[in-house]
């Protein structure tokens, strides 16, 4: 059956991709406040293709009172497969800023084909991602006239600020999201050509750190050496929250840290990885840094770190200005492993810079998100399903890996809906997310396509 929904996907490629250009030239940047009905946009173009291909119940489901600036969910069903399971889709439409905009060869919202990539923010993170649903879901319905099973869809639009209306929307209404397994779209390959799914990511928590020293700014002949200066009090708590091989000293961060499985490790050691390469061509850094005695593949997947995304306030202009700023505010965040929970990880932060601020100076710290890490498992027939049509789609046997990232739902998937994830994904490792000149390999676009037809299809006979 598939045979004729791959064929349509095939005849259809140069319009399924020229489609994914049309939402890429939407800028859905979900943080920035002025992009707010551009992610409006991003709603409605996928919710009108949700109901061009067939589906049914298509809802965009807004914020009741818009408080704190929420994105819409795209909300779609069609449950006519009796018998069949049902599976929840996921993928998010919003994405990060395009920032640094100089560094971009083309500009980030005019989707531009190079050597057979295509180049737009959110290309692959996450949109060409929730393409691959909507591409795979109409080439079977157009073939088919229905789909081989059940299937809801849940888009968001804030997945990039921590994802507080899905998750809400999870607890308040699991009966509308009732299924037997999740399909996320939204993670990547290990290499190219190797088929992959992800069983793990962390979690996090992100926050600013806010210290305030005099009570205005001053003049730092007249005041300095007598005065707080919070930039130095912010230097030093930082340099205090991790040792130079890149132990985190908060004490207790480490006593929930659970250790991947012998076998796990095993597996890893297997991956086609080298760390030498790696170092040089996806990180660039004359040196990889980190927790002495562990790998960088487990490093990123099963430890948790500590990093600082920017420090903001005093005086930042062109020349010199001679200011004793007021307050300086760092954002930092934590990737969080298995067991930790997010709210453990801000407690054990929060007491441990109380204790080492310096003197003269008062610190705030402000939760902006958190998730829950998650690792689930691969014995259900959904994943030995994914396996078998990815084996069709790629001739090769799939990897299980774990990702450094976080998608803050999965955990909540798992936990309120009971349900489990079957994390597919066609990044690839130089994709560039959230980096300039982020790009779609376009054959992964296709063979995306592909592999969601046959997973769908290969569910739907089970
Ligand atoms: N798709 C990524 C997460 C990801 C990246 C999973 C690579 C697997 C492989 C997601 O859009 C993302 O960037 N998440 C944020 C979450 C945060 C803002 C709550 C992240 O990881 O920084
Ligand atoms: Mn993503
Ligand atoms: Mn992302």
């Amino acid at each position: 059956m598939s045979a004729g929904a791959v064929g349509y996907a095939k005849e259809n490629a140069g319009r399924f991709l020229e489609e994914l250009k049309t939402l890429l030239r939407i800028p859905s940047v979900s943080t920035t406040p002025e992009h707010k009905g551009d992610v409006e946009k991003a709603a409605q173009w996928v919710a009108a293709e949700l109901k061009r291909i067939g589906m049914e119940n298509v809802e965009v489901i807004r914020a009741t009172d818009s408080e704190r600036g929420g994105h819409p969910l795209v909300y779609a069903d069609w449950l006519h497969a009796a018998g069949k399971p049902t599976v929840l889709c996921y993928a998010h439409y919003d994405v990060q800023p395009p920032d640094p905009l100089e560094e971009w060869v083309s500009p980030p919202f005019e989707p531009t084909e190079r050597n057979g990539n295509l180049y737009a923010r959110g290309a692959v993170d996450d949109k060409g991602q929730l393409v691959l649903q909507l591409k795979a879901l109409e080439s079977l319905m157009k073939k088919d006239g229905k789909l081989p099973i059940n299937v809801r869809v849940i888009y968001e639009g804030e997945e990039e600020v921590g994802g507080e209306r899905i998750a809400a929307f999870v607890r308040e209404h699991p009966d509308r999201l009732k299924a037997d397994f999740a399909l996320i779209s939204d993670t990547e390959m290990f290499a190219p050509e190797l088929p992959t799914l992800c069983v793990g990511l962390r979690g996090m928590i992100y926050t600013e750190l806010e210290v305030r020293g005099a009570k205005t700014d001053l003049h730092s002949g007249m005041y300095g050496g007598a005065a707080p200066n919070p930039f130095v009090a912010l230097a030093q708590i930082l340099a205090g929250l991790k040792d130079r091989d890149g132990k985190i000293l908060i004490p207790g961060f480490y006593d929930d840290v659970a250790k991947p499985s012998a076998d796990e490790l095993k597996a890893w050691k297997a991956l086609p990885f080298d760390e030498e390469e790696y170092r040089e061509k996806e990180v660039g850094a004359t040196k990889l840094v980190g927790e002495p005695g562990y790998s960088a593949i487990e490093r990123t997947w099963a430890r948790p770190t500590l990093d600082v995304h920017g420090i903001v306030g005093g005086f930042t202009g062109a020349g010199a200005k001679t200011v004793i700023p007021a307050k300086a505010t760092a954002k930092v965040s934590m990737r969080l492993v298995p067991d930790m929970t997010p709210e453990k990880a801000f407690r054990l932060y929060r007491d441990y810079v109380e204790k080492i601020k310096p003197e003269g100076v008062t610190v705030e710290i402000r939760l902006i998100h958190q998730g829950e890490p998650i690792v689930i498992g691969t014995d259900n027939p959904y994943v030995k399903a994914a396996t078998k049509a990815l084996k069709k789609v790629w001739g090769k046997d799939t990897v299980f890996i774990r990702s450094g990232g976080s998608i803050p739902i999965v955990g909540d998937f798992e936990r309120f809906l009971k349900i489990p994830s079957v994390m597919m994904g066609f990044g690839l490792p130089d994709d560039g997310l959230h980096a300039p000149n982020e790009k779609f390999h376009i054959a992964n676009f296709h063979r995306g396509i592909e592999s969601l037809i046959e997973f769908l299809d290969e569910v739907g006979s089970l």
